[in-house]
């Protein structure tokens, strides 16, 4: 066993050396408060592993984002979405029987509880769909309360399978609840990708056909966002799950996070940015206010705490964007500024030097505004194909024998103990 050696106030620490399959090795320091009186600090958790994972491997540097061991690149070529949950959840590939039970099950949850529809009322019209998403997956617990005993491993994977399949019916609903048409029941006969279109764009009026190219997008969106490592909104769910709180509970609080600009909510506010740039002659004044210091203003959908080097997924991305704009010949006008601006961008000392390269959100929003989605819905979309990360997470961690419910320190530099002063001396 390997050990590094820390040395302090005249006395010698060894604290012991972890090394996963891939990755940089990792210092254990789960007693180190016990043996030195001492805690580490960590803002931001940059220098941390909160856990050991089985899951999802990132390598910053690289360029590199597995899956259980397999490149995104080739799973976003040959797979689809059901594969990528199956192998997510449960670790392997599935065999054609196993695929075949697997989407079958899927399917038959995506139906939600009829009192649902009586819960969106209370939200006004107007409401952000992830107002609306934060507070609707959370009451989930108050419907299936038949699988939210977490210490048997068949409610775990009911709760598991219901996440993942009800997760587009509630986004669908979010949409049409804002723009006043009725909600749409899942349809079993189409895939997964398709039933979601089908759910946010068909009305009962007139028939509805799912166009193969937005089934393909969709679905390729949905495997590029369904992971990624220990971010914050997965992290979110583990500390939440971590005090044994029901999954659907963990899942409302993973949405919470990911609302944020700076996680799940860049993409809306990138395609927000791009439209403000609006044409090519404007992109150094915004390039320059980027750079400035003074200047709050960040390139959206540019950098990322571990990608020092380009997101593998805005790759992926920027490919289907031109596919998508070409087959619905809608027009790629900001597709071409973001094109430009990335262009731009990597030529500059400052992104350079920071090692700043776009991010999958920086061309995500466009393909979804050219499929008709309103900017709002962005997050939502993400969100959706994230829960089966969350889950798999989440899973993970309850099933783990060393699980500890987290409970970070802290560095205090507030008053020393003081006595009470009564109002009148003040
Ligand atoms: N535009 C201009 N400067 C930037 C940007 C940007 N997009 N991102 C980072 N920087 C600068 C930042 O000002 C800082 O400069 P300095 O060292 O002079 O203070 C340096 O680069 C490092 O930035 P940081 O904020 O310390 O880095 P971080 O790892 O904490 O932040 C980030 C990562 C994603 C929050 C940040 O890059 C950012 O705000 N990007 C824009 C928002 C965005 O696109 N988010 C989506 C992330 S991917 C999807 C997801 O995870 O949900």
């Amino acid at each position: 066993m390997t050990k590094a050696k820390l040395s302090y106030g005249g006395k010698d620490y060894d604290l012991e050396v972890m090394e996963g399959t891939l990755g940089p090795k990792v210092l254990d320091v789960r007693k180190f408060y016990t043996d030195t009186n001492m805690f580490t600090f960590d803002p931001g958790y940059t220098s941390t592993a909160s856990c050991e994972s089985k899951i999802t491997f990132i390598d910053g540097e690289k360029g590199i984002l597995l899956y259980r061991g397999y490149p995104i690149e080739q799973l976003a070529e040959k797979s689809d979405f059901m594969e990528v949950c199956y192998l997510l959840m449960f670790g392997e590939l599935p065999t054609r029987e196993e695929k075949d039970q697997f989407v079958h099950d899927i399917t038959y949850h995506t139906m939600v509880h009829e009192q649902i529809t009586f819960f969106f009322r209370g939200f006004r019209r107007d409401a952000h769909p992830m107002a609306i998403m934060v507070g609707v997956v959370g009451a989930l617990a108050a419907f299936y309360r038949d699988s939210a005993d977490i210490t048997d491993p068949h409610q775990r994977k009911i709760a598991s399978y219901r996440l993942v399949a009800k997760m587009p019916t509630l986004a669908a609903m979010a949409h049409k609840y804002s723009t006043g048409q009725p909600f749409i029941y899942p349809r079993n006969d189409l895939s997964y990708a398709a039933n979601f279109l089908h759910m946010t764009f068909s009305v009962p009026c007139e028939d509805y056909v799912v166009s193969p190219t937005l089934e393909k997008a969709m679905d390729l969106i949905f495997m590029l966002h369904a992971d990624h490592e220990q971010n914050a909104s997965t992290s979110t769910v583990r500390l939440a799950g971590s005090s044994l709180a029901n999954p659907f509970a963990c899942i409302a609080a993973g949405i919470a996070c990911l609302w944020g600009p700076a996680h799940g909510g860049a993409n809306e506010a990138c395609l927000r940015m791009l439209g403000e740039i609006g044409t090519k002659k404007r992109i150094p004044e915004f390039i320059a206010r980027a750079k400035d210091a003074n200047d709050p203003f960040r390139l959206m959908g540019f950098g990322h705490r571990v990608y020092k080097n380009f997101d593998p997924r805005a790759k992926v991305m920027s490919k289907a964007a031109r596919e998508v704009l070409d087959e619905l010949g809608v027009d790629g006008h900001l597709f071409e500024v973001a094109r430009e601006l990335e262009r731009i961008a990597l030529e500059d000392d400052y992104f350079i030097e920071k090692k700043l390269y776009p991010n999958v959100d920086f061309y995500s929003g466009i393909i979804l505004k050219a499929m008709g989605f309103p900017t709002e819905m962005f997050t939502v979309l993400f969100a959706l194909a994230r829960t089966v990360g969350w889950i798999s997470q989440w899973g993970e961690m309850i099933a783990d024998p060393v699980k500890k419910i987290g409970r970070p320190r802290q560095l205090y530099t507030g008053p020393g103990m003081r006595d009470y002063v009564s109002i009148d001396k003040r």
